[in-house]
């Protein structure tokens, strides 16, 4: 059964059955309480752990209601209230986990920690944000974009600020989804080139600059995210670099008409994004923040063999 680790792991028909499943999974539960279970439970049974090493909001909530809206159940625990963090090897307990649950859901300070339970586990393991991507947002703002009327193939998506775990999750679904990935972020906050190398070699087309107005230029899409991310420790230097790469009504002016401004949240007004942003009636922000709901129902549902993989 497959993990969900990277969107760069994959194909086009992979993440366009995950899509169309969000699509289908958040129609059929409309008018229902949010704790209903689904009409046609996918995953009955199932019990999916969560593993947190850092905060976290809409992931550890969309995660737990999403488990019981499939038909099974979550279970939450922070990495300093396990044996994890007074050291048990990470091996062992993803070996012990995979014992007692279906799937397991990481949010870790270090990609590598990914990578090693996912080694040695024997269910599927979902990443739930990493030092180095956050995959399961991506699918969310697609998603998001897709009800805004936005066809992925063709489109142009503005990245503006830091180049970071966020930002990485649209370089790996790049070349399968079609769009054209505008990406301006100032010196020293830039992606990792070897990986915007990678994307390209498979096909993405991606600009890198340091001009956040000529990314906004006729965007269907804007987005920004946190200029300080969990862990990073240089908060007045960041924010000092990164100040002029956000999001304001100007640079939106510079985007098409009706352009989608996406923020995977949470945001510091002020910084990458302005309060009249986040406040405008229209925003698309809370509609992303709703889909990692149906977006992450989807993939577990795709890592459990619930959907067809395409
Ligand atoms: N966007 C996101 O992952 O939010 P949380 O950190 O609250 O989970
Ligand atoms: N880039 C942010 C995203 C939070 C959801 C962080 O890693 O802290």
């Amino acid at each position: 059964m497959p993990d969900f680790l990277s969107l760069a792991d994959l194909g086009a028909s992979q993440i366009r059955s995950i899509l169309d499943h969000a699509h289908a999974l958040k129609a059929a539960r409309a008018g229902l309480p949010k704790g209903a279970t689904d009409p046609t439970p996918d995953l009955p049974g199932r019990t999916l752990a969560m593993i947190f090493e850092k905060s976290s909001t809409r992931t550890r909530f969309s995660f737990e209601q999403g488990m019981r809206q499939l038909g099974g159940s979550a279970i939450v625990a922070t990495s300093d209230t396990m044996q994890l963090g007074r050291g048990e090897p990470v091996r062992d307990t993803a070996r012990v986990l995979s014992r007692y649950v279906d799937a397991v859901m990481l949010r870790v300070n270090s990609h590598a920690t990914l990578d090693e339970f996912a080694r040695y586990a024997s269910v599927p393991i979902v990443n739930g944000l990493s030092d180095y991507n956050h995959p399961c947002q991506i699918l969310a703002d697609l998603m998001t974009l897709e009800e805004r009327g936005t066809t992925l193939e063709g489109a142009k998506i503005a990245w503006v600020g830091d180049g970071n775990n966020v930002a990485m999750s649209f370089v790996n679904a790049a070349a399968q989804m079609g769009f054209s990935l505008h990406v301006a972020s100032p010196d020293g906050y830039r992606l990792p080139g070897q990986d915007v190398e990678r994307a390209r070699a498979a096909g993405a087309d991606i600009v890198l600059s340091s001009d956040p107005d000529a990314a906004a230029d006729e965007a269907d899409a804007l987005v920004t995210d946190c200029f300080v991310s969990m862990g990073d420790a240089d908060y007045d230097t960041r924010l000092k670099a990164l100040s002029g790469y956000g999001l304001d009504a100007d640079r939106v002016a510079r985007a098409k008409p009706g352009a989608t401004v996406l923020h995977c949240l949470p945001a510091y007004r002020g910084q990458e994004i302005t309060d009249a942003l986040m406040e405008d009636p229209d925003s698309a922000i809370w509609d992303e923040a709703e889909n990692r709901l149906h977006a992450q129902k989807a993939v577990l549902a795709w890592c459990l063999g619930a959907i067809k993989s395409g």
